[in-house]
């Protein structure tokens, strides 16, 4: 222990006093405030009129509420209110009120709106007391008489009634039509692949539960801690629902304990927190158990198609592609399945296909590479089957059909170093060691077997404003409403920050998580750094040239006869790049200039004409090694090399790690992770950490991680892309096509648990 504190308490090497470079391995500037317990999270900020409130949730999947019996619990010594349908303060009836920034179409969630219950696990009511146990206890007394009326939860019972979705979604495209004739190629081909697959449900669970700490002012300002992906979304939403101007809510999420998604959008503890403070005129607090993270968004079960046809040399001739997902009874929760077929693969027949199935759940949601970590698996798991119905090593058949333009769309790709992965990721893996034999290699009882796919992932860029102050001593503020939930944006926004200005990192502080800050999108889709980075790099560029602009006016000043490009920023000064000793420290320039501060604004808009010419992606080659136990079913992931080609990486150290950690969730979603429902009670059974499987230490083995050389000024003026969500891609498709080289068995169903492994078919 005395050791952890020490290690804490020192200065860690690379936050010297050294100028700092995007592109090396920097510490999370914000480590220290965590592992010390300094950093709040949004159930952690104190009120003194704090109340708490517990959620009691729906026992039945649907129906109508005859009577809610809220006696027992009004009567437990604390309590102060139960809030219901019937008696909760008004809210807004238009369905635009509900719509937060990334709602689908449709009507969204109402909790307590009215006497309907639409799945299990619905909040019905909301408990609140003077104390948690007081609040939590009561809730266990409420009871509810409903009129059940029968529920459809199950995909495969319903795929009759699959429709295509509209399109009303920001950020999602349908897919796009045929290319060429993809029946005809199919039938004409000489070897061909049809294959089915099926990918459960999971939910998230982020260590930090979904939690609200709302904060009622004497004036009846309501300052909002909320878990959730975006201040602004979640301020927007409040304001909305509850017709509550702009300047009287402020939301604020400086720490945000995990999300992957889930806090894309509002959830339903911040909507009944409000309503509760509303209600009593006090703060409130509401947190939401582990059980009841099991009641909102998730990634949707889905069923999928992939019919692939080649030549006998490996051309591949057609690629079809069908996938059918769940939703909602209210939204069209829609996400990119099947599209990414039309991008890895030059092949000039391509059909793409996507429908939804309305069930009795709450509506799915983002979740780490939403609709690419099932949507990739299943093609990538269809082109190691041909592969070996080729006799083709599976690298060699991805190399054959390597696409140099996008084929679905005939776009050239913004930057694509695909191969570069393929070849540092095979060479690092030692693939060509590997026999195309199946069952070739057994140690001890288990058998040894290797895989590997490609994933895939979007390179995107929103708008962003940022702004940036430079205070006299020479320290420098920049902020932005981003986002930081866990990725490590503090870190690389001051790295960027302080690489622009030449300033030593202690001397630069990005303030992120307040919606009263420079807006900023939503932290997802892997797009912080390229929206937010940009617009951080745009900023310090326009703080250096009115910097340099008053250093240039100074008396005696070295710079008064040069331009911008010929001074540099660095070590804390300014400086001529052809004379170095003539430096002017940042600081000395403010308080010859006269300058108590120095601020700058930006807003970042993409170049969308420029962008939309091409396709903008990041990729990897994931390679793997399992061991599976004949006798148990058990596999052990005990390889894995990840070559990642995602444009600059800014910090190599925070980069690694969201890469590991999207390896780690591969793992999961091969192995371990399904969110199994009863469908004669409509609900999720195993809704805890203890029967919910997520890896432990003991599941991880070796991981490699190889960035590729990449540098895309088309996605972003950094050179960058993003890295969040592309480390997960392709990791199951590896694992099931490894276990398949283990075992001759092919598997097509996620997870891949011991009793399928040991099972006869997929
Ligand atoms: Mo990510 S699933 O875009 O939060």
């Amino acid at each position: 222990m005395t050791d952890l504190i020490e290690a804490l308490q020192a200065p860690t090497a690379d936050r010297g006093t050294g100028a700092v470079r995007t592109g090396t391995p920097v510490s999370r500037v914000d480590g220290r405030a965590k592992v010390t317990g300094q950093a709040k999270y949004a159930a952690e900020h104190p009120a003194p009129d704090l109340a708490y409130g517990v959620v009691v949730s729906s026992p039945a999947a649907k129906g109508r509420i005859v009577s809610i019996d809220t006696r027992a619990a009004l009567a437990v010594a604390g309590v102060v209110e139960v809030l219901t349908h019937k008696n909760r303060p008004k809210i807004r009836s238009f369905d635009i009120a509900y719509k937060d920034m990334t709602a689908p179409a449709g009507s969204p969630f109402r909790p307590l709106y009215d006497d309907h219950v639409m799945y299990s696990g619905q909040p019905l009511a909301l408990v609140v007391a003077e104390t948690f146990e007081a609040a939590r206890y009561a809730a266990s007394l409420v009871t509810f008489e409903i009129a059940a009326e029968p529920h459809g939860t199950k995909l495969s019972a319903n795929l009759d009634r699959a429709y295509k979705p509209k399109p009303l979604k920001a950020g999602f495209e349908p897919p796009p039509d045929e290319k060429g004739d993809t029946d005809a190629a199919f039938d004409a081909a000489p070897v061909k692949i049809d294959a089915e697959f099926y990918s459960g449900v999971e939910h998230h669970n982020p260590m930090e539960l979904f939690a609200s700490t709302v904060i009622r002012g004497e004036d009846g300002h309501l300052t909002i801690y909320d878990k959730t992906q975006s201040s602004q979304n979640s301020r927007w939403y409040v304001s909305h629902v509850f017709g509550l101007s702009k300047n009287k809510v402020t939301v604020r999420n400086t720490y945000v304990g995990g999300a992957f998604g889930s806090g894309l959008r509002p959830q339903y503890q911040l909507t009944l927190a409000v309503m509760a403070a509303l209600h009593l005129k006090r703060s409130v607090r509401v947190v939401l158990t582990r059980q009841q993270m099991f009641t909102f968004g998730h990634r949707p079960e889905t069923v999928q198609r992939v019919k692939l046809a080649a030549e006998r040399d490996g051309t591949l001739r057609a690629i079809w592609h069908q996938a059918i997902a769940e939703t909602s009874p209210i939204e069209d929760y829609v996400e990119v399945v099947v599209n990414w077929s039309g991008l890895l693969y030059a092949c000039d027949n391509i059909k793409l296909d996507y429908k939804l199935v309305k069930l009795d759940q709450y509506t799915p949601i983002d979740m780490r590479a939403p609709g690419a970590a099932h949507g990739v698996h299943a093609l990538e798991v269809a082109m190691d089957e041909l592969a070996y119905a080729l006799k083709m090593d599976p690298l060699a058949l991805r190399l054959k059909n390597y696409a140099e333009r996008v084929p679905i769309e005939d776009k050239p790709y913004s930057s694509k170093e695909l191969r570069a992965c393929y070849e540092l990721g095979a060479k690092q893996f030692g693939w060509d060691q590997r026999p195309l034999e199946p069952r070739s290699r057994r140690e001890g009882t288990e058998l040894v077997g290797w895989g590997m796919a490609t994933g895939v992932w979007d390179a995107m860029q929103m708008f962003a404003r940022a702004s940036a102050v430079l205070h006299a001593d020479g320290k420098l503020v920049v902020s932005s409403a981003a986002t930081d939930i866990g990725t490590g944006t503090y870190t690389v926004m001051a790295m960027i920050a302080a690489e622009a200005m030449g300033l030593p990192l202690e001397d630069v502080t990005f303030q992120l998580g307040d919606s009263t800050l420079p807006v900023a999108p939503i932290e997802g889709g892997s797009s912080h750094v390229t929206t937010v980075g940009s617009a951080v790099a745009g900023v310090c560029e326009k703080l250096q040239k009115t910097l340099f602009k008053h250093a240039q006016k100074l008396r005696g000043s070295p710079f008064a006869d040069v331009k911008l490009k010929d001074v540099e920023f660095v070590g804390g000064t300014l400086r001529l790049k052809h004379r170095q000793e003539a430096a002017l420290p940042l600081s000395a320039i403010m308080n010859d200039s006269g300058l108590v501060k120095l601020e700058e604004k930006y807003l970042m808009l993409p170049n969308m004409l420029k962008q939309r010419k091409f396709r903008r992606l990041v990729h990897s080659a994931v390679f793997v090694e399992v061991r599976v136990d004949e006798q148990t079913g058990m596999v052990r992931v005990t390889r894995v090399t990840s070559a990642i080609a995602a444009g600059r990486i800014m910090n190599t150290k925070t980069a690694t790690s969201q890469i590991t950690g999207g390896i780690v969730w591969g793992i999961s979603q091969a192995l371990h992770e399904e969110s199994y429902a009863d469908h004669r009670l409509g609900r999720f059974m195993n809704h805890n950490y203890a029967e919910y499987h997520v890896p432990v230490n003991a599941d991880i083995h070796a991981m490699d991680v190889i960035f590729v050389e990449e540098d895309d000024r088309i996605v972003s003026r950094l050179g960058a892309k993003g890295v969040g969500e592309i480390g997960l891609v392709g990791v199951a498709a590896a694992i099931s096509n490894a276990i398949w080289h283990a075992t001759g068995k092919r598997l097509r169903s996620t997870p891949m648990t011991p009793d399928k492994v040991l099972g006869g078919g997929p």
